[in-house]
């Protein structure tokens, strides 16, 4: 029998267990033998109409499943907030009911609103696939970096992972560490006490607020930017002293008696958590990240399109 996802949505890493999690990295396999075909198109979704909608601004996570959507031949539409008719007045709700009047059988939402996924599902008739939900969670991203982790150490199971910088407004802090825990790395959160959250120490990671420390103790770095965007306040007095503190550059690197994994969920600021000398080294698998992103994007579309014609049978 073929397996199947727990969920009818991907709506965040916290609901998803082991299992689907291996089940999509299998998947994923299969689907990154495809891309790196010359025909990199397969029809497995023919028929099936995704709605890509992104509230917030967004580069790869758009275009990565834009492109996972037509390798994998589904019909898209795509809009923005500032081109749909929210920018009117129209409620989230009325704005997906009215696309799926026209058939569209997935929602691909980027939201700045923490929840704003799992509304959506409870509240309208079609699957949801959660591209990022404010300060929330961000679970394709999640699931890109560890199976970017397993490709390049073998496994992510009893590796050290440290996640360094802003994770009080990182929705790929908490899906990272989610998703790791599940796979059985230990993690570190790294960064200044203002932007690490009380409640971290609960989800079962290491709190170290020296840069160094972190170095030492782990096999891979995920860098995250400084999201002066959801920053209202000042948690720290400026970016350079910022860098001066959590910044990586080649010496840190090169200081370390060891080689470490660089990692990056982009975009990157050049010059403050990284230089661009750490991030286009050949211990950075911060383009890695982004080719696998499409390949996990056509696993989560595929099995979600999968697990709906068995509700549909049942
Ligand atoms: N990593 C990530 O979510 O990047 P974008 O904001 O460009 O999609």
């Amino acid at each position: 029998m073929e397996e199947k996802l727990s969920v009818n949505h991907l709506l965040g890493i916290k609901n998803i267990n082991q299992n689907d999690i291996k089940l999509i990295f299998k998947t994923a396999d299969n689907f990154k033998t495809v891309i790196n075909r010359s025909i990199k198109r397969v029809p497995s979704l023919r028929d099936i109409t995704v709605a890509n909608i992104f509230f917030e601004n967004s580069t790869r996570t758009r275009v990565s499943f834009e492109l996972a959507e037509k390798r994998l031949s589904a019909d898209i539409v795509n809009f923005s907030s500032t081109s749909s008719s929210v920018s009117k007045g129209e409620t989230l709700i009325d704005t997906v009911n009215n696309i799926l009047a026209m058939k569209v059988d997935m929602v691909v939402m980027r939201h700045p609103a923490p929840g704003a996924a799992v509304f959506l599902a409870k509240n309208t008739n079609t699957q949801v696939i959660n591209a990022g939900d404010g300060t929330h969670e961000h679970p394709t991203q999640a699931l890109l970096d560890a199976y970017s982790i397993k490709e390049k150490l073998g496994d992510v199971k009893g590796k050290k992972i440290a996640i360094i910088g802003d994770i009080l407004h990182s929705r790929v802090a908490i899906s990272n560490i989610l998703c790791l825990k599940k796979l059985g790395a230990e993690v570190m959160v790294c960064g200044p006490a203002t932007l690490i959250p009380k409640y971290i120490g609960s989800m079962g990671v290491k709190i170290e607020y020296n840069l160094q420390n972190a170095l030492k103790w782990c096999d891979v770095a995920n860098m995250l930017r400084i999201q002066l965007e959801r920053q209202d306040i000042k948690y720290f007095p400026s970016l350079r002293e910022y860098t001066m503190q959590y910044g990586i550059n080649l010496q840190t690197l090169q200081n370390l008696e060891k080689e470490i994994v660089i990692m990056h969920p982009g975009p990157i600021n050049r010059g403050v958590e990284i230089t661009s000398d750490v991030a286009d080294h050949n211990q950075s698998i911060i383009l890695n990240q982004v080719e696998n992103g499409v390949a996990i994007r056509m696993a989560v579309l595929y099995l979600l399109a999968m697990k709906k014609t068995e509700n549909v049978k049942n």
